[in-house]
């Protein structure tokens, strides 16, 4: 089976190709290299240069696809209330796009890339998929935005969808196969590994006096190989079952100083911090159940504590910073 994977140059994209790879899956790769790295991608997928907003280049990434894993979109989501024109086109417009000419070609399934950012404020932990959808920032917005289109679409086309909606992304491959390190990252592990590495000063900690464990917020981080598993068997539950809605976490939140303490105890390194002013938006905690990964797709996180994220970042970050 031939799968497209729009996105498969960056940070989760390179990890899902590796393991479709690893899997026997034949692969293409659309990416703009707006934020990915070709480096990234696994050799034995094929490249090509596109946006899934140009109609020509989407077209020629479907030749004899069968399945399309949707990653491609941009996702910080303080840059899309500052600008969301850039988050609508990118996010809206080319995955319609995307969907169109997959429904056009009769290619039937599709996994897309969603986000907790969907919810909003928790209205109780853990979080689980009945949770309402009340995104607060304009990002979570334009993934909510695609569920609900792929919903009727499901109605209506023969398509079958998978929406994964991934809490904190983090970690590298763990056999240190992709040497991806984030162009400008606003995401707090890839931040203390350049402050681990020298490239950067000190991280910024946006707030202490959060109701959690020691005061700063804490969150759901989940290993991109977990995450990167939990697309193939997607897939393959879709080929024989219905359309499904998931959360991909693991149950569990890390506050920012944990976060801290472990990269210095892994790297060696001192980390230089601040407080600083709490961002508007950001919450005390978040973590989520993944009952519905664990029992449709008999999934669950094997890579994803805190040792093994920073462990399998550090590894990547100290070989391309340090060297
Ligand atoms: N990183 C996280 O913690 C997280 C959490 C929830 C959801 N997600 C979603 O997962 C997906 C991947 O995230 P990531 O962290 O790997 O981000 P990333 O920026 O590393 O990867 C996105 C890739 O898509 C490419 N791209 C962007 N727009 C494109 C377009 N129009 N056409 C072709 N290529 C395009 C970029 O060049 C990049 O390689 C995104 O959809 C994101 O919203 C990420």
């Amino acid at each position: 089976m031939k799968i497209l994977v729009t996105g498969g140059a960056g940070y989760i994209g390179s990890h899902v190709v590796l393991e479709l790879c690893n899997s026997g899956y034949e692969v293409a790769v659309l990416d703009d290299l707006s934020n990915g790295n070709q480096e990234s991608i696994d050799k034995r997928a094929e490249f090509i240069l596109g946006s899934t907003l140009v109609k020509k280049d989407v077209e020629k990434a479907l030749n004899n696809v069968e399945c399309v894993i949707h990653l491609a979109a941009f996702k910080a989501a303080g840059e899309s209330m500052a600008n969301p024109i850039k988050y609508s086109q990118n996010n809206i417009n080319g995955t319609i796009t995307l969907i169109n000419s997959m429904i056009k070609k009769g290619i039937k399934y599709f996994v897309f890339s969603s986000t907790a950012a969907v919810y909003g404020n928790p209205k109780y932990l853990p979080l689980d998929e009945k949770h309402p959808l009340n995104p607060i920032n304009f990002y979570g917005f334009t993934k909510l935005e695609i569920e609900r289109i792929l919903g009727w679409y499901g109605k209506l086309t023969d398509l079958k969808f998978a929406n994964l909606r991934y809490f904190n992304a983090a970690g590298h491959d763990p056999n240190n196969r992709i040497n991806h390190i984030e162009k400008d990252p606003q995401n707090l592990i890839p931040i203390v590994m350049e402050v681990a590495s020298g490239k950067r000063k000190q991280v910024k900690i946006f707030g202490n006096d959060y109701n959690t464990k020691d005061g700063t917020g804490c969150r759901d981080y989940i290993h991109v190989t977990d995450l990167a598993t939990a697309h193939i068997k997607s897939i393959e539950y879709l080929l024989n079952h219905s359309n499904i809605t998931l959360n991909l976490a693991t149950g569990d939140s890390h506050s920012v100083l944990e976060v801290i303490n472990m990269t210095k105890e892994i790297s060696n390194k001192n980390i230089n911090y601040e407080f600083t002013e709490r961002r508007e938006g950001d919450l005390d905690e978040l973590y989520s159940k993944s009952s519905i990964a664990k029992d449709l797709l008999n999934w669950s996180p094997n890579n994803s504590s805190l040792k093994s994220i920073i462990q399998t970042s550090w590894n990547i970050y100290s070989k391309k910073l340090l060297s």
